[in-house]
Formats: structure tokens, C-alpha cells, sequence
């Protein structure tokens, strides 16, 4: 049974906490957040009133034997934290992105491999069942070669953060990291790293708040766009659309059914996913799925108990992941091409 110390009880808390609560191997027995008790609420919606909070890490750490710290904190607190855990004797979960800089990324696995824990990072798309379908389809050749792939994500501005965190450029980084993370990492788990990128942004007192980028991968055309810039109350949206030789595979989070697959002259077919795409909890009025959550700290939690080294989203994956965008953002300030 790993046992659990969440760190950060805001969205992304919440939903690890609803998570926690379905597996029969884990266990949350703290929750640690500068609120206090102010994030009773959030535990309640997932099940875990029951469980004592701190507001600093290491009275929690001194009050119980912990496997695990689960890091939901604002993403500039990362490196402290996981650097704190791994001193505690404890693996850690932390979520993307692993850091703002690459010299704190790669302190954060350096300090994973010399005290012999593991770090594995909330890369939840990697896990993801419509982008699992899709990358199934291209690693089976069942439907050709991949002509064109284009990822997106797009949001109103954020407004939810507690704090305002996302917000302030220097705790976050705008949509370009924070949300197009996402697509760019997946894209170095299907493809590889890519050669170069061509990126264009759109910078405001926020940061970036929209990115979009050209990547090298040979023949393949492959784009990603990742803005939080649309009106506040714009909703969200993930998606993507992938050519092949055969077919098509589209994606799109707000479509119903949301992943078709069209062949030849056939028209589209709704592609049936696994049941656990439907669990689903309500987080401070929101309905999140936990899907790809789910999916991803399960797959945590079984390494940990069977013992055996985590090798999905890891610190490495993570840290190459950073640096990919990083030479996107710094292609969209400068307009060259570089290679990551
Ligand atoms: N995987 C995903 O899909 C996804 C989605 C959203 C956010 N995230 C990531 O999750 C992390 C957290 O984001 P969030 O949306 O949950 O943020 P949030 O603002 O909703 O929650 C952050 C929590 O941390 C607490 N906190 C802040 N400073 C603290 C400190 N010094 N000590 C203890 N507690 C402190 C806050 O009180 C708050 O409860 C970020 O790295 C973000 O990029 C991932």
C-alpha cells in the first residue's frame, strides 16, 4: 500500500485526491496546502475529509511514514518541494510541467537518481485514450504511414488558479508551457524529438499566451497550437487530426462522438475507447475526467508496489519535453528555426 502526503489541494489536487480514492493500493494520509483548512471543501468533493492538513511540508513529513509526495503545487515550487521529498526518503509524482528552467529540472532528477526514488511526471496525455488510439494506429502501420499530424489546445484566459498563479509569467510561463506542454510532449512520446522548430506566439502581460509551432520530422508535417487567449468563458478544447496513407484519425474534445476514424470513401466511424474514459468527478462545480488521471497514477502506483524503475513520463522524459518548448518560446522571440 503506497502511502500518500498530496501536496497542493487546488484543481489539480483534487482531481490526484479523486483519484487516490479509486485505487485499492494507495492511500492519501495527508494533505499538505498553505490554505489550510480552507481546502476541506475540495477534500470533500473528493472523499477525503477525513484526512489531517498541514500548511508546511515537513510537519506533515515528521507526523507520518510516507512512500509518496504528490506534487500540485504552482509550477515555481516544484524543484523545492520534490528536491524536500527525495531528501524525506520519498518517490515523487509531480505534475507538469517538471519545472520552469532546464537547470531545475535537471536538479530535480539528479536528486530523484542519488537518493534512489523515483520521479514520474503528470504528463497525463501519454495515458490519454484517445491520443493512446492514435499512437496504437501509427505504431501498428495498420492505416499506412503518417502523412500530417496538427495538435490544439485552446481555452479562455484562466481565471481559476488560486493566486492568480498562471497569470504572473514568472511562476508559469503562459499557455506555451503551461498548456501546450501537453501537445509537444506527447509528440516527443510518438515521434521522437523533433529536428528543429518554427514557432509564432502571442506575448501579453501574462506571457505567452499562444503559441504555435512547425516541427521537423522529416516528410511528416506536424504542427501543434496551444492558446489560453480565447474569451474568458470560452470553454476548452483538445484536439487533433492525424493523415494517413489510408485514413484519417480525428480528435476533438467537444464533438460528440468526440474520435472518428474515416477510410476510403467510407464515412467517419465512431472509435470505441476503453470504460475508464467515463469516470468522471465534480471539482468545485467543473465535471474533469479522469481518464488519462487516472490512468497515469495507477500506472505509478503499480511500479511503486511491484518495485519495479517507472518507464512512462519520467523525470528524463520530462526534462527533454522542457527543453523542447523552451526553443519554441525562444524561436517565437527571436522567429529562427532551432533545433532543441
Ligand atoms: N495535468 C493537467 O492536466 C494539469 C491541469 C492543470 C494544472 N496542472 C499543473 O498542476 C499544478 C497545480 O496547478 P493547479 O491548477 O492545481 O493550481 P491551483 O492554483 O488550483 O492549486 C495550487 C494549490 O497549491 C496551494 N499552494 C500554493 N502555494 C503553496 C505553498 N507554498 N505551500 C503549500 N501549498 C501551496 C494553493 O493554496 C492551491 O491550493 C501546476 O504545475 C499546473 O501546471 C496540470
Amino acid at each position: 500500500m503506497q502511502r500518500i502526503v498530496l501536496i497542493g489541494c487546488g484543481f489539480m489536487g483534487a482531481t490526484h485526491g479523486s483519484v487516490y480514492r479509486l485505487l485499492p493500493n494507495a492511500m492519501v494520509g495527508a494533505v499538505v496546502d498553505s490554505r489550510g483548512e480552507a481546502v476541506r471543501a475540495s477534500l470533500r468533493s473528493c472523499g477525503l475529509e477525513e484526512v489531517p492538513v498541514f500548511t508546511d511540508f515537513a510537519t506533515a513529513a515528521a507526523q507520518g511514514d510516507f512512500s509518496v509526495a504528490d506534487i500540485c503545487l504552482p509550477t515555481d515550487l516544484h524543484r523545492s518541494t520534490a528536491l524536500q521529498a527525495f531528501e524525506s526518503g520519498m518517490h515523487v509524482f509531480c505534475e507538469k510541467p517538471i519545472a520552469l528552467t532546464m537547470e531545475d529540472a535537471r536538479a530535480m532528477t539528479a536528486g530523484a537518481r542519488e537518493a534512489g526514488r523515483q520521479l514520474m511526471v503528470g504528463h497525463c496525455i501519454r495515458f490519454w485514450p484517445e491520443y493512446v488510439e492514435l499512437k496504437r494506429i501509427i505504431d501498428s502501420g495498420e492505416q499506412g504511414r503518417l502523412l500530417s499530424l496538427s495538435m490544439g489546445r485552446h481555452a479562455g484566459r484562466p481565471g481559476y488558479s488560486i493566486g492568480d498563479w498562471v497569470n504572473q509569467p514568472e511562476r508559469c510561463l503562459g499557455a506555451a508551457l503551461d498548456l501546450h506542454i501537453h501537445d509537444t510532449d506527447f509528440l516527443v512520446h510518438l515521434l521522437g524529438l523533433p529536428h528543429s522548430v518554427t514557432s509564432r506566439g502571442i506575448r501579453d502581460k501574462t506571457g505567452w499566451s499562444s503559441i504555435t509551432t512547425q516541427y521537423g520530422y522529416g516528410e511528416t508535417v506536424v504542427t501543434a497550437e496551444g492558446a489560453w487567449n480565447y474569451p474568458e468563458r470560452w470553454g476548452f478544447q483538445m484536439r487533433f487530426s492525424a493523415l494517413f496513407e489510408h485514413a484519417a484519425l480525428d480528435f476533438d474534445s467537444r464533438a460528440q462522438p468526440s474520435l472518428t476514424l474515416t477510410i476510403g470513401s467510407m464515412p467517419p466511424v465512431p472509435v470505441d475507447l476503453p470504460q475508464i474514459e467515463c469516470l468522471s468527478v465534480e471539482t468545485g462545480g467543473n465535471i474533469t475526467l479522469l481518464g488519462g488521471y487516472y490512468q497515469e497514477l495507477a500506472y505509478f502506483v503499480d511500479y511503486l508496489e511491484r518495485g519495479v524503475p517507472v518507464a512512462m513520463s519520467t523525470g528524463e522524459h520530462a526534462t527533454e519535453s522542457l527543453r523542447v518548448v523552451l526553443a519554441e518560446i525562444e524561436s517565437a522571440a527571436t522567429g529562427k528555426l532551432l533545433n532543441p
